[in-house]
């Protein structure tokens, strides 16, 4: 276990998990969270963890910004503004774009940043409870510095996601599968389980296939298709390489002695590189 004020990072195996800590203020991201997870976050790719799971603590996953430590302190500090402004959105970009799958485990009150979290994490699990909501023009702005794009890419229905950001009106965890908003809506109950058996099945994939599926899908959603099988088979090529050609040596030698069914099972993997 790392020791950070306002987050908890732990760390099993090749999974880490980062548990927002502020229970008092129903985890809201201050300044100190907002370093505190610049430094994780970076804890963890030098881990080279397979899996990121983040959560809150108590009954909150996040309640968004801090907004009186974030936006009403600082506002007539430039300087601090500015800093507050490069951590969050640092780590936040880095979330993004990070080598191991990110599992948003939402397990309560998730709002505006939350929200915006939840939908950069390449996987979400919710509580059916949980409550969501873009509450920005409660506060008299629009959904910010990402947030309507994080939106915007999960919550497919136009009319669905203008709907949420302009009444501020809230949704549970239930409505945020049915949205697109999460991959899996469960009971509470169930929810450390359910995350659990996700990361179960990522595990035993390689770490290199996991990076490299998540690279390729968000660059090819950009692109026409000709492109785009171009930059998949140049790819695939880079990891093969990667990978000491583990996909034909391995796997495949491995299928052809039909020792597994790749459709239902993975591969026994022997040098995750
Ligand atoms: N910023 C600052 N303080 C907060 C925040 C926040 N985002 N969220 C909660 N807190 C504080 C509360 O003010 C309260 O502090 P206090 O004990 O000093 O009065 C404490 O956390 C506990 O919260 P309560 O409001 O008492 O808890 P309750 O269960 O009644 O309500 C709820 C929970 C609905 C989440 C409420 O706290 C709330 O509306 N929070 C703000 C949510 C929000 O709009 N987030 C901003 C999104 S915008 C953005 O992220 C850019």
């Amino acid at each position: 276990m790392s020791n950070y004020e306002a987050i908890i990072l732990t760390f099993e195996g090749e999974v880490a998990t980062i548990q927002f800590n502020r229970p008092e203020k129903k985890n809201c991201m201050s300044p100190t969270l907002h370093k505190n997870m610049v430094h994780a976050v970076e804890e963890v790719r030098a881990a080279k963890s397979k899996v990121l799971v983040i959560t809150g603590i108590n009954d909150t996953f996040c309640a968004g910004m801090d907004l009186e430590l974030c936006f009403l302190e600082p506002f007539d500090d430039p300087e601090k503004m500015e800093e507050i402004n490069k951590d969050v959105f640092g780590w936040f970009k880095a979330i993004k774009d990070f080598p191991a799958v990110t599992i948003a485990k939402v397990n309560g009150w998730c709002f505006g940043g939350g929200m915006e979290l939840a939908g950069i994490c390449d996987i979400a699990i919710v509580a059916n409870e949980s409550i969501w909501g873009l509450s920005e023009v409660n506060f008299g702005i629009f959904p910010g510095g990402g947030t309507t794009w994080s939106y915007a890419h999960n919550m497919p229905a136009r009319k669905k996601a203008l709907y949420y950001a302009l009444t501020a009106d809230t949704f549970t965890g239930a409505e945020a599968e049915a949205l697109g908003y999460a991959t899996k809506s469960v009971p509470l109950a169930d929810l450390d389980a359910e995350t659990q058996k996700v990361v179960d099945m990522l595990v035993t994939k390689g770490r290199i296939v996991l990076t490299k599926t998540k690279e390729v899908y968000e660059k090819v959603i950009w692109m026409d298709f000709p492109t785009a099988i171009d930059y998949e088979m140049a790819k695939l090529w880079e990891l093969s390489r990667e990978t000491n050609d583990d996909w034909v040596r391995t796997a495949l030698a491995s299928f052809k002695k039909r020792e597994f069914k790749p459709g239902t099972q993975t591969y026994k993997l022997v040098n995750d590189v």
